[in-house]
């Protein structure tokens, strides 16, 4: 029997049985996280969400996207927090090109705080570019945190 690769990886569609792990990562990468009842409903309206797995099982990064006609908008990318800086969050991003470009979607887009330097920097990496900020959108420990929206053509 031969073992598989260290870097093995697999992306699935996430199910309701991963809610649990995902809101766990989910409280331990983001100050402000979604809830497991927020990953819940999104999943039940019927939005592209995805996990990556290591050849354990274990949940190394998971995303959500809505697809609406030939828009892709990111609504959440998360990696394991022990396992960042992998590229894991870059290939679940190219996996998500993939399933965009595949139903028709010709732009991407996304909101990412300012303050968010790795996710800024992956998102450059891959071509975004500034198009819109939303003033105050995000709740933060001093008050409010803008927005900033960002678009990559597919
Ligand atoms: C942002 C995030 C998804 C990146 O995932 P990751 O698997 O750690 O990133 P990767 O290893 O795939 O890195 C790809 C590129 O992104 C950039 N990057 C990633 N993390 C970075 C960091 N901490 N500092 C600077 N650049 C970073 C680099 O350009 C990197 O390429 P390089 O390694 O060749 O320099 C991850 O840090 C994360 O889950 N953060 C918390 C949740 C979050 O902020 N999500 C994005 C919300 S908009």
């Amino acid at each position: 029997m031969s073992a598989l690769p260290q870097n093995y990886m697999v992306i699935e569609p996430m199910q309701l049985s991963d809610l649990r792990s995902v809101s766990v990562t989910e409280e331990q990468i983001y100050d402000f996280p979604w809830t497991l009842g927020n990953f819940a409903d999104s999943l039940s309206s019927g939005n592209s969400m995805w996990v990556m797995r290591d050849a354990r099982g274990e949940l190394l990064a998971y995303a959500v996207m809505l697809l609406v006609l030939d828009e892709a908008h990111l609504l959440n990318l998360g990696v394991v927090k022990t396992r960042q800086r992998h590229g894991y969050g870059a290939n679940l991003l190219m996996h998500l090109f993939e399933i965009a470009k595949n139903s028709g979607a010709i732009r991407m887009f996304l909101e990412v705080r300012p303050s968010n330097e790795a996710g800024r920097a992956l998102y450059r990496k891959f071509g975004f570019n500034q198009i819109g900020r939303r003033p105050g959108y995000y709740p933060a420990h001093d008050g409010r945190e803008d927005a900033l929206i960002l678009a990559c053509d597919i």
